[in-house]
């Protein structure tokens, strides 16, 4: 075909797809940008190892509506200095457009200023020598569903083109280390919508190869539905063989969910029965793929939502894992998890540590905590765990040595070691803290909360800390109230010496069945009739919140309600009680 200006062609393209056939990419000749650059080829599995570990610039360009206008500022270059210091090696840029088209259908024009602001941030990135990995996120919850029973899918594609042929044209010329993923997380369902979606990669990769300069040779990182690896396992196929990207296969992995998202009192990780079930998920998404470069782009275990010490055995076998599985991965880091932008300090640091210990293989000792589902308490060599109004004694914490050696403990404050022998003591892989050496730091006036920290250094592998932290269970300014009667958010004023955060919250009707999800009541103690955080019950400096969807489930119960707030550690008894009446 003839080459034929962009507006015309978008006419003839809809013709196109409506006969199920691929883009007519020649149509577009005349636009193909040219470069000056060079262009290094790279295989796409060289790409995935060489991004690997990979950082995500979360809630950043992919905000809604724009850059600026979730919990980060817009992000600067000294952001990409502090995580190639922390030993990133990639990036992914995850980049919303929904929001700054300035026209419809056909031509879908996007903002300049907008393209422009991206390929700004993606040089940021690479000229400090990391890897790149550009998308379209948020989109696809917005115009890009094609699972809308009212979708119309020919102008999904319509738009899905024309938006990666202008990011095609803007980004024509930048060097190998910059990749491209069509979509992130799009919805489906079905084989139906497993099989749109193997159709839109590749109205991906025709728009990017329309656009020109070194888009025929770029990396891609493409998807199957939800970027589940399950589903990708299912209906994924291999884009059309004309074209000649070299290409990977990106999936995401936030499991087991109950862990990751803080749901049913789910704050331990680690079991034996844990472990299989994470290696199971890695290994199958492998075994249906194997000679395809595969990369985790988005995982996480939040310091917010999870438990220290089943974070840091989480993240040491899940970067285990995938590595076993040859599998790359991109941590998730929403700004308020992970690296502290503003002040450029990791909030936790042993993870990091474990992360680049464990992506090179070296064994990094582990502390041990409760992992067993009948137990009624919850431990963890995470802290020294310190009762406000109890007598100072000796604490036994257990590590998993994992081939190690202990080698010191120091104040992490000042550096000062302890003595082996007067300070502590170890036995097997137990390390016993002596009363008289916390007696230094636990005093008779000592406040509540974090008084000191301890660094574990080993053979090898990440220093571990052990936390000193004083504990007293939190108080309510009341125990009752009645149901509201309209429906809002609950929020019902604590105060928070010490621990800052519930560590979930139980919900028992008045005829002792649970409030919601009430076939928690076959997992273990720690578990039942726990709800779940962020959706029902979540906090703040002055309170315990309860969503009002909380509130609507007490009111169509019509049972009065109560909730066990339990805090860290969960042991018996740090917990308070507040009752909704009806
Ligand atoms: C669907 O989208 C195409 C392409 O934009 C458009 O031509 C068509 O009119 C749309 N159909 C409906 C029913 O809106
Ligand atoms: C492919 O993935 C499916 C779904 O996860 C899984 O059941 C199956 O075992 C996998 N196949 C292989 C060979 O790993
Ligand atoms: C380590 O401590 C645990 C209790 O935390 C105890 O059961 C075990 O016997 C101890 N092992 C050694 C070698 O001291
Ligand atoms: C101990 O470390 C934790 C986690 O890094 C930190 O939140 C806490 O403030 C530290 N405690 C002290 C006394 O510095
Ligand atoms: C708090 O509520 C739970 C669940 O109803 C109950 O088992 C527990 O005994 C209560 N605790 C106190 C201190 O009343």
């Amino acid at each position: 075909m003839k080459p034929v200006f962009f507006g015309v062609a978008a006419t003839l393209l809809q013709g196109a797809l409506a006969a199920n056939i691929p883009w007519a990419g020649s149509l577009l000749a005349t636009h193909r940008a040219t470069c000056s650059e060079t262009f290094t080829s790279i295989s796409a599995a060289d790409f995935v190892a060489a991004m690997n570990p990979g950082w995500n610039v979360g809630n950043t360009l992919d905000a809604v509506e724009d850059e600026g206008d979730w919990n980060n500022p817009p992000v600067i270059g000294g952001t990409f200095d502090d995580i190639k210091a922390a030993g990133f090696k990639g990036i992914r840029l995850p980049v919303t457009w929904a929001y700054h088209f300035t026209s419809q259908s056909p031509d879908w024009t996007v903002d300049p200023v907008w393209l422009q602001r991206v390929s700004d941030v993606v040089d940021m990135i690479t000229s400090r020598g990391f890897y790149a990995i550009v998308n379209v996120h948020h989109d696809s919850w917005n115009w890009f569903d094609y699972t809308q029973p009212s979708a119309n899918v020919t102008q999904i594609e319509e738009r899905f083109y024309k938006l990666w042929y202008q990011i095609g044209t803007k980004l024509a010329c930048k060097g190998s280390q910059v990749a491209f993923e069509p979509i992130n997380e799009p919805p489906g369902t079905t084989a139906e919508h497993g099989a749109e979606l193997n159709k839109l990669n590749n109205v991906f990769l025709q728009a990017i190869n329309d656009a020109g300069g070194f888009n025929a040779q770029r990396v891609v990182t493409l998807v199957g539905s939800g970027e589940d690896g399950i589903k990708t396992s299912q209906w994924f196929k291999k884009p059309d063989s004309k074209f000649k990207n070299p290409w990977a296969i990106q999936y995401h992995y936030y499991s087991p969910y109950d862990f990751i998202f803080s749901a049913w009192g789910k704050t331990t990780w680690g079991s034996a029965e844990d472990k299989a079930l994470l290696d199971t998920d890695l290994a199958s998404v492998r075994g249906n793929f194997t000679d395809i470069p595969l990369i985790i782009g988005e995982w996480a275990a939040s310091p917010v939502a999870t438990e220290t010490a089943a974070r840091w055995k989480y993240f040491d076998f899940f970067l285990r894992t995938a590595a076993k599985y040859n599998t790359a991965t991109i941590l998730w880091d929403n700004g308020a998890d992970f690296l502290n932008r503003a002040t450029h300090q990791w909030r936790d640091t042993v993870a990091l540590n474990i992360m680049k210990n464990a992506v090179k293989g070296t064994p990094n000792a582990l502390p041990e905590s409760t992992t067993d589902g009948s137990a009624t308490s919850q431990s963890s060599s995470a802290y020294i765990y310190h009762k406000l109004n109890t007598a100072v004694t000796d604490v036994s914490l257990p590590f998993q040595l994992n081939g190690n050696t202990l080698q010191s403990i120091r104040l992490t404050s000042t550096g000062k070691a302890l003595a082996k022998g007067s300070d502590y003591s170890i036995s097997g892989s137990n390390i016993t803290f002596k009363s008289p050496f916390l007696s230094t730091i636990l005093t008779p006036g000592s406040p509540i909360g974090s008084l000191a920290n301890l660094t574990l250094s080993f053979s090898a592998g990440a220093d571990l800390l052990a936390n000193v932290l004083q504990y007293t269970t939190p108080t309510l300014r009341s125990t009752s109230s009645a149901l509201p009667a309209t429906s809002s958010d609950l929020h019902i004023p604590i105060t928070w010496p010490g621990a800052n955060r519930p560590a979930t919250v139980k919900a028992t009707k008045s005829d002792g069945t649970y409030l919601v999800d009430d076939w928690t009541q076959w997992l273990g103690p720690l578990q039942q009739g726990r709800m779940t955080y962020s959706g029902q019950w979540d906090w703040d400096g002055e309170s315990v919140i309860l969503r009002s969807t909380v509130l609507d489930a007490v009111r169509a119960s019509g049972k009065s309600t109560t909730f066990m707030i339990e805090f860290y550690p969960r042991v018996p008894g740090n917990s308070v009680n507040y009752t909704l009446t009806v």
